[in-house]
C-alpha cells in the first residue's frame, strides 16, 4: 500500500508517484486544463487534470468531496507550495453532490459574521478561520510550555460545577443538579487558590460561565480562562512580571510556529518588543491619562470605559512601542471580595488588568491571605461565609502571601490577531443570542407579568378573540368559574411535572375538575412523573402555581392538551398571574399553543 503523501511534503518529493487523501476545495477549468485543489490537514494543494475521462469525473461533484488522487509530484512557479500534482487518477471515496450553504472554500469569506456563525461547523474549515483556531491551539500549548518550563507551575484541573459563585456579582448560571441549584463556575479561583496551598506555583486553562445578559463584541457567556497562582512573593508586582513574560513568550513562539497562519491572517498580529517593557499606570494615573488626551473627564467613575480602555492602549502603542498596558491599584468596591486591600489605603486593592490592543485580556492581583481578612472580604460583598467553608478552611490553616491572575483565551486570541469580535476566536460561541454557536430559537419568558404580556401579544398578533379579565385570587376551581362566569368544565388548570430520570419539564393541561392520571402522563413522555417543587417552579418560571397558563411553548417545556378540554367550546384560564384570566376559543388555544392532545385526565 501506498503511504499517503501530505499537502506540505510534495515539495520533498518531486518527480515521484504520491497519493493524496483529502476534501476536494474546488476545480476550475482553464482552457484545456483543469485544476483541482484538495485540502488536507496541511493545506491546499493543486492537481492538474488533462485527461478527459479523469475529469469528466469531476462532474457535478461539490466542494466537500473525499477523493484519493494517485499522481506524480511535480515542480510548479505558480502553484504556492512551489508543486504540485500531474498526470492524476482520481478516485471518489465520498461523493457530495450538494451545494455547501456558505462559500467556505474561498481564501476569504465576506459573510456577515451572523451567518458565518449559522454554519459555523463548515465554515470553520475555511483556511482563515481554520487559521484563528490553529493559532489558537499553538498559543495554549505555548502557555503551559512557559508555565511548565519557565515557571515550574503544577497544572490542576478544577470542577465547573460547583456550589456557590466564584467570583460573587449576579453574573453566574444556575443549574438543576438532582433538584438542588448548583452554579456554573465563572473561573477556577477558589481552586487555584487550594492549590497554591499545595503545589505554591499552579495553572491551569479552565472552562469559565457567565450570565452577561448583554449582547458585546467581547463578551461571551462560556470561554476558557488561562489561570495563574502563585505563593511567596516579594511584592506583588512579581504576578505582573510573569505575566508580561508569558505574552511575550506566547508571542515569540507564534512567531515561530504559526508564521504561515500568521500570513494567512494577513501578516500583522499585536506588537510586544521583548525588549520594550509593558506600561504599568495606577487606576488614577489611567484616568487622568485619559482625561487629558481626550478632555473626556471619567475621573470620578469607579471602572474604565472600553473607550479608556481603547485610549490607554493607543497611547502605549505611540509613545511606548507596545500594544499593552498594566493598569493598578483599582478600586475595592469594583474588585472581588479576595483581593488585598493596599495597606495604607484599603478603598484600594493590589490589582491589576492587562489590556491589549484595546480590550481587558487579563485581571489578577494579590489574594486576602488571612481568615479574618477573607471573612471580611466576604462580608464586605455582603455573602455568607458559610457558603465558602472548603475555600474558607485554607487560610484557617496556613496561607502565604498569595496571587495570580485570570486571562480569557478568547480575548487574548482576538487580540493578539486584532479581530473585533469575541465570537470569531471561539469555535462555537454561547451569548445571550447563541448556545453553543446554535441561534437560540426558543425564547422563555420568565415570570407571570412578562408571560401575560407574550400571551396578549400573540393572541393579538394572530387575531384571535378573547377576553382578559382582572379579579381576586379564587382559591378553588368554583371560585374561578364564579368570577369568570364560566363553565366548571371550561377552566384549563396547567400542571408542570418533572421527568424521573431526565428531571425534565413537561406540562399538562387538563379541565380543572379533574385529576391529572399519572400513568397517562408517564405513557406519554416515555418516563415516570412527579409533580414539580412549586419552589422550583417560581425559581425557573417565575410563576406561582395557581397561575401557570396553557401555554407551555413559552415557558419552553413540552406541551400537552387533554382532549376534554378541546370538546368544551370555550376555555378559561390564568395567564401567568392567580389574579387575571382568559377566556377564549379552546380551538384558538390548540392552534396557538401546539399541544399534544391526548387522554391525561380522571375524576
Ligand atoms: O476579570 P475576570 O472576571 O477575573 C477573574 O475571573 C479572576 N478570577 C481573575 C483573577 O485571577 N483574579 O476574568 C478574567 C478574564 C478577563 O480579563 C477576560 O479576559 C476573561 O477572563 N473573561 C471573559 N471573556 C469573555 N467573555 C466573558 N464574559 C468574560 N469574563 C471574563
Ligand atoms: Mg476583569
Amino acid at each position: 500500500m501506498q503511504k499517503r503523501t501530505l499537502a506540505k511534503e510534495l515539495s520533498h518529493v518531486l518527480g515521484q508517484p504520491v497519493l493524496l487523501r483529502g476534501w476536494l476545495n474546488n476545480v476550475r477549468a482553464f482552457g484545456k486544463l483543469t485544476f483541482l485543489i484538495l485540502r488536507d490537514r496541511t493545506g491546499l494543494v493543486q492537481i492538474v487534470v488533462e485527461n478527459k475521462d479523469e475529469v469528466k469525473k469531476l462532474e457535478g461533484l461539490q466542494p466537500g468531496t473525499i477523493l484519493r488522487i494517485h499522481g506524480t509530484a511535480s515542480t510548479s512557479k505558480e502553484a504556492h507550495l512551489g508543486a504540485e500534482v500531474i498526470h492524476p487518477t482520481i478516485e471518489i471515496e465520498v461523493p457530495i453532490r450538494e451545494i455547501p450553504p456558505i462559500e467556505y472554500y474561498k481564501p476569504e469569506m465576506h459573510n456577515d459574521l451572523e451567518f458565518i456563525l449559522d454554519h459555523r461547523p463548515i465554515a470553520l474549515r475555511n483556511r482563515q478561520l481554520a487559521a484563528i483556531f490553529r493559532i489558537q491551539a499553538e498559543l495554549t500549548h505555548a502557555y503551559r510550555l512557559y508555565m511548565h518550563d519557565q515557571i515550574k507551575a503544577v497544572e490542576y484541573f478544577a470542577p465547573n460545577i460547583i456550589g456557590a459563585s466564584s467570583e460573587g456579582g449576579a453574573e453566574f448560571f444556575n443549574v438543576d443538579y438532582f433538584g438542588y441549584t448548583a452554579t456554573l463556575a465563572q473561573s477556577s479561583q477558589l481552586y487555584k487558590q487550594i492549590m497554591v496551598g499545595v503545589n505554591e506555583r499552579v495553572f491551569a486553562l479552565m472552562p469559565f460561565f457567565r450570565a452577561e445578559p448583554s449582547q458585546t463584541s467581547r463578551h461571551l457567556s462560556e470561554g476558557k480562562q488561562f489561570e495563574f497562582e502563585c505563593g511567596f512573593f516579594q511584592h506583588w508586582h512579581e504576578i505582573l512580571d510573569i505575566q508580561e513574560g508569558c505574552i511575550k513568550f506566547i508571542l515569540q513562539y507564534l512567531h515561530t510556529h504559526c508564521k504561515d497562519e500568521i500570513e494567512t491572517l494577513g501578516g500583522s498580529i499585536v506588537s510586544a518588543p521583548l525588549d520594550v517593557p509593558f506600561p504599568r499606570l495606577t487606576f488614577q494615573e489611567a484616568q487622568q491619562l485619559y482625561f487629558e488626551r481626550t478632555g473626556i473627564d471619567e475621573r470620578q467613575e469607579p471602572d474604565l470605559s472600553p473607550a479608556a480602555e481603547r485610549e490607554l492602549c493607543a497611547w502605549a502603542s505611540e509613545t511606548v512601542g507596545t500594544d499593552l498596558v498594566f493598569v493598578t491599584d483599582w478600586k475595592t468596591s469594583k474588585r472581588p471580595f479576595y483581593s488585598f486591600p493596599k495597606e495604607n489605603n484599603p478603598e484600594l486593592t493590589n490589582t491589576f488588568d492587562l489590556l491589549c490592543a484595546g480590550t481587558e485580556i487579563t485581571s489578577g492581583g494579590q489574594r486576602r491571605h488571612t481568615y479574618e481578612s477573607m471573612v471580611d472580604g466576604i462580608l464586605l460583598k455582603k455573602m455568607d461565609p458559610s457558603n465558602f467553608e472548603d475555600y474558607l478552611s485554607i487560610f484557617q490553616y496556613g496561607m502565604p502571601p498569595h496571587g495570580g491572575f485570570g486571562m480569557g483565551l478568547e480575548r487574548l486570541t482576538m487580540t493578539l490577531l486584532k479581530r473585533k469580535n469575541i465570537r470569531e476566536a471561539s469555535l462555537f460561541p454561547s451569548d445571550p443570542k447563541r448556545i453553543a454557536g446554535n441561534r437560540i430559537k426558543a425564547r422563555i419568558f420568565f415570570g407571570g407579568e412578562n408571560i401575560r404580556n407574550e400571551i396578549i401579544r400573540q393572541l393579538h398578533l394572530h387575531n384571535i378573540e378573547f377576553k382578559h379579565m382582572v379579579h381576586d385570587t379564587t382559591p378553588t376551581s368554583q371560585d374561578s368559574a364564579a368570577v369568570r362566569a364560566t363553565k366548571l368544565e371550561e377552566g384549563v388548570k396547567s400542571l408542570i411535572v418533572r421527568g424521573k430520570n431526565t428531571k425534565k419539564n413537561y406540562q399538562f393541561n387538563i379541565p380543572s375538575h379533574l385529576k391529572l392520571d399519572m400513568k397517562a402522563v408517564q405513557e406519554a413522555v416515555g418516563e415516570k412523573c412527579d409533580f414539580e417543587d412549586p419552589a422550583v417552579i417560581k425559581e425557573r418560571f417565575g410563576l406561582i402555581i395557581g397561575g401557570v397558563p396553557p401555554f407551555g411553548n413559552l415557558l419552553n417545556v413540552d406541551n400537552y392538551l387533554d382532549e376534554q378540554v378541546k370538546k368544551e367550546e370555550r376555555a378559561a384560564f390564568n395567564c401567568g398571574l392567580t389574579t387575571e384570566s382568559i377566556i377564549m376559543q379552546s380551538q384558538d388555544l390548540c392552534k396557538i399553543t401546539e399541544p399534544k392532545i391526548g387522554k391525561f385526565s380522571k375524576n
